[in-house]
């Protein structure tokens, strides 16, 4: 079985060999192939695997390339992890959203129209030479912003792509924890975009068990989200968000934060990672040892200026081993090996949530099996959260038009659409912004 990664110079890609490793079964993956457009990254990475493999017998075989097409012949999964313009490109989307206002992380609000904007053209010229060159491979997109990129993969690899997050399972397993169940036994009933989605039940053996976390203020203050929206509001909801809901719910506070620390997340991540990579330069650093380290900063101040505003303190220990690698693994083994299981997954709709076209990638629980994922029926969403989901799919559309179309226009109407952007001078002014320090949206006419 052999795993190409898109991104195989990226930081994360060790987690997701780490996870390689654990797996001693029949048909498990044998050959990974590291790409990435950058030399020194993938020298880095694959010091950092060398060593991780170096105690483990029969380890997958590590090569790199900087070739895309030689690296996605023959694959049967393809994982895509990319980030275009680099975290350099995300520092600057934050710097120019937060000069006019508003929010400029990653995947939420005008930050993420940004980052989208540049990154749909690389994943739709990606798509294409995959349904060319290895058309019977799973597409596997970590990429963010994930529900987006995957749709437009999706328009030209159908249910191939099936893109993952982490945090609906992160957001699952501390549910299911202070409930006292078993994570592995629960189904979480949660729906919506990515990082744009609600737990509105938890069920172990038929029986629902969230209302009874929603009715005990003390269980519901007690883990990550409980700290982050506080119970009253969890209990007015009567779900529990995704995380990323946070800069929807209390966004000005979350603006403000941003705007007064030092270094945005992106900043920080720019500087934090370059050295790690310098470092990797020297013959004599132990690699995973540096990289461990490097790691464990980054996951201790995620999110850390949402937490300071909600006055949540730190991340909690179980919370800090991340579990995106634990998600890839497991899609890669139920399709591989027909190991049938239930994951929340980016797919297409096919009508699982009534309210959106089937098209539309959405992220839901899904049953996978070696045909692949496929989403099950979830009840409604209330009318505020669907009014969210709706606004926010319809500007991902704008944004798949304006990359399509290269229209300035369209650019401006994704951003003036978005729920976090509060007026179309500010939409106008930050594709302004946005073209000037960015060379990937030249494109825009
Ligand atoms: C979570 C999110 C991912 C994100 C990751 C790292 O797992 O679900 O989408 O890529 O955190 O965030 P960071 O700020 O460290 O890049
Ligand atoms: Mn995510």
């Amino acid at each position: 079985m052999k795993l190409t990664i898109l991104g195989g110079g990226g930081f994360r890609v060790p987690l997701v060999y780490g996870a390689l490793l654990t797996d001693r079964g029949e048909g498990r993956v044998t050959e990974v192939v590291l790409h990435d457009l950058d030399d020194s990254r993938l020298y880095a990475v694959a010091r950092v695997l060398a060593e991780q493999a170096a105690t483990v017998p029969d380890a997958p075989t590590v090569t790199a390339t900087t070739d895309l097409d030689e690296a996605l012949r023959g694959a049967d999964f393809i994982f895509s992890a990319i980030r275009v313009g680099g975290l350099e490109g995300r520092a600057d989307d934050e710097r120019v959203a937060l000069a006019q206002g508003v929010l400029g992380q990653e995947t939420v609000g005008a930050g993420g129209i940004a980052y989208g904007l540049r990154t749909v053209p690389v994943a739709v010229d990606i798509a294409r030479r995959v349904a060319r060159l290895a058309p019977d491979a799973w597409v596997i997109n970590f990429t963010n912003p994930a529900g987006l990129v995957t749709e437009a993969m999706s328009r030209h690899l159908g249910d191939r792509v099936i893109g993952i997050c982490d945090s609906p399972v992160g957001l699952g397993r501390r549910i299911a924890t202070v409930l006292g169940a078993d994570p592995r036994e629960a189904f979480i009933d949660y729906v919506g975009l990515n990082h744009l989605g609600w737990v509105r039940g938890l069920r172990v053996a038929g029986r629902d068990e969230l209302p009874r976390l929603l009715a005990d203020p003390d269980l519901l203050g007690s883990f990550e989200e409980g700290k982050l929206f506080g119970t009253d509001w969890l209990q007015s909801l009567g779900a529990i968000p995704n995380e990323y809901l946070h800069y929807y719910y209390f966004n000005r506070e979350t603006v403000r934060a941003y705007s007064e620390v030092e270094k945005t997340r992106g900043a920080f991540l720019r500087d934090q990672q370059a050295q790690f990579y310098d470092e990797m330069k020297r013959p004599d650093t132990a690699a995973l040892t540096a990289w461990d380290r490097t790691r464990a900063e980054r996951e201790a101040t995620y999110m850390a200026e949402n937490r300071e505003t909600a006055g949540a303190g730190e991340r909690d220990a179980d919370d800090l081993s991340g579990g995106y690698e634990k998600v890839a693994l497991a899609l890669m083994r139920a399709i591989a090996r027909d190991e049938r299981t239930t994951l929340i997954l980016n797919v297409r709709n096919q009508g699982a949530l009534s309210v959106l076209d089937t098209d539309a990638v959405i992220e839901v629980p899904c049953l996978v099996d070696a045909n692949g994922a496929h989403p099950v029926a979830v009840a409604p969403l209330p009318d505020h959260a669907t009014g969210l989901v709706c606004a926010v799919k319809g500007v991902e559309r704008e944004v798949l038009a304006a990359a399509e179309n290269g229209s300035r226009t369209t650019a401006v109407k994704a951003f003036a659409l978005h729920p976090l952007v509060d007026s179309v001078n500010v939409a106008r002014r930050l594709v302004e912004g946005y073209t000037e320090v960015h060379p990937g949206l030249a494109y825009l006419k």
